[in-house]
């Protein structure tokens, strides 16, 4: 079994990520500075995995953009790492797009040259679907142009470029970056989930809080769009599906030859914004109102995977579809109201 270095391991796919991890028998280091999660998530973490991992999980409050923190976080030696520590508001990377390029990409760098420095050369890459902007081809596959349409998404890109200038630069680098499409959902437990600051930004969690009586309504982004209802069509994945798929990236790095392997972890079938008030409202039993308003600059109409490639690649699908998505999101949201603050 592996010793992992989880960055940003308290947040959302962090957490889910980690248990799975736990649960497979690798040892954990997690280095988060809860600029956007709660130490509670790991405590749960370690409460679910039991006692038999007491010891597989240890925490340090700690910033990827330092080099003692990167230095403390592996100085029991690594055999990979997992990297989720980044800033995700879009509407945040267009304000602030410095402090974007600096989390996320400085902080890459400064965790590649720790890395190096250490001899680690396996990486598992949180990137995303945005970075095919406005797809012109639905489903997408990893081949897709990539055409990023905010800073974000231009932080995602420069680190898959800047994965794959080292991956050249020297062998022995054995990297993933996996394109996530929506991540959504929670442990069915209800004891982890997404626990957004303030309004959020996404679909599924300002769903949840209308269900939950935290908001009043939902404002639906656009009803004319080219899609079979009029609203937006995106690939929700399963939160525990995705966290699967990170163990899968784990265990093919590190028993095959050096590679850059790049792939969407998606579920290939598309869902639209009203599929998912309709299926969430049955889930929990709660009316979801909503009204149908302009819609958001930068939407695409329809984003779903071609996710083949990595079904042949790590040998893993999704399991889950949209209504466990919304049992396991209410599980979660309901016994949580207020997220980790509850
Ligand atoms: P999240 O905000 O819940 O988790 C990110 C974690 O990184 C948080 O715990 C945060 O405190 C930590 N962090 C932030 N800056 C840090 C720093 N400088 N040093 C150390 N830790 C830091 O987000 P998430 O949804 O779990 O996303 C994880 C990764 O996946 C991110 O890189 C994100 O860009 C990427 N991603 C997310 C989505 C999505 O929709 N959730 C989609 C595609 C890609
Ligand atoms: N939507 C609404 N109302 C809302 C929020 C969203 O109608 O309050 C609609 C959007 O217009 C879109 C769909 O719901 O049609 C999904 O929107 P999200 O904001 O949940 O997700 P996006 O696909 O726009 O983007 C998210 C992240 C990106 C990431 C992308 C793919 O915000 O950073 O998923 O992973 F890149």
């Amino acid at each position: 079994m592996a010793k992992l270095l989880i960055t940003g391991g308290a947040g959302f796919i962090g957490s889910h990520t980690c248990l799975v991890l736990l649960e497979a028998g690798h040892s954990l280091v997690v280095l988060d500075n809860f600029d956007n999660s709660s130490p509670e998530s790991l405590r749960r973490v370690q409460e679910l995995a039991g006692p038999a991992a007491a010891d597989a999980l240890k925490v340090i409050k700690g910033d990827v953009r330092s080099s003692s923190d990167l230095e403390r976080a592996l100085a029991g030696g690594c055999d990979a790492v997992v990297h989720f520590a980044g800033l995700k508001a879009v509407g945040e990377s267009v304000a602030k797009p410095l402090l974007y390029w600096d989390v996320n990409v400085s902080g890459s760098r400064e965790l590649l040259a720790a890395m190096r420095a250490c001899g680690c050369r396996t990486i598992v890459f949180s990137s995303s679907a945005t970075l095919y902007g406005l797809p012109e081809v639905v489903p997408i596959c990893e081949t897709a142009p990539i055409k990023p349409i905010n800073p974000y998404g231009q932080t995602k890109a420069a680190v898959e470029q800047m994965l794959a200038d080292i991956a050249t630069s020297e062998a022995g680098w054995r990297i993933a970056c996996l394109r996530y499409f929506n991540p959504v959902g929670a442990h069915p437990s209800g004891r982890l989930g997404e626990d957004p600051n303030g309004i959020p930004n996404n679909l599924f969690p300002f769903v949840s809080q209308v269900a939950v009586g935290r908001r009043s309504r939902l404002s639906v982004f656009g009803g004319d769009w080219p899609t079979p209802d009029g609203s937006g069509v995106r690939d929700y994945i399963h939160v525990m599906d995705l966290a699967e798929g990170h163990r899968a990236a784990v265990d093919v790095l590190l028993a095959e030859d050096p590679q850059l392997l790049t792939l969407n972890l998606g579920s290939g079938q598309g869902h639209s914004v009203l599929e998912v008030v309709a299926a969430f409202e049955a889930a929990s039993g709660q009316a979801v109102p909503y009204e149908v308003v302009a819609r958001r600059p930068g939407d695409a109409a329809s984003s779903v995977a071609d996710p083949s490639l990595a079904a042949q690649r790590l040998r893993w699908r999704t399991q889950r579809g949209l209504s466990e998505m919304c049992r396991d999101g209410w599980a979660w949201q309901s016994a949580n109201p207020q997220g980790y603050a509850s």
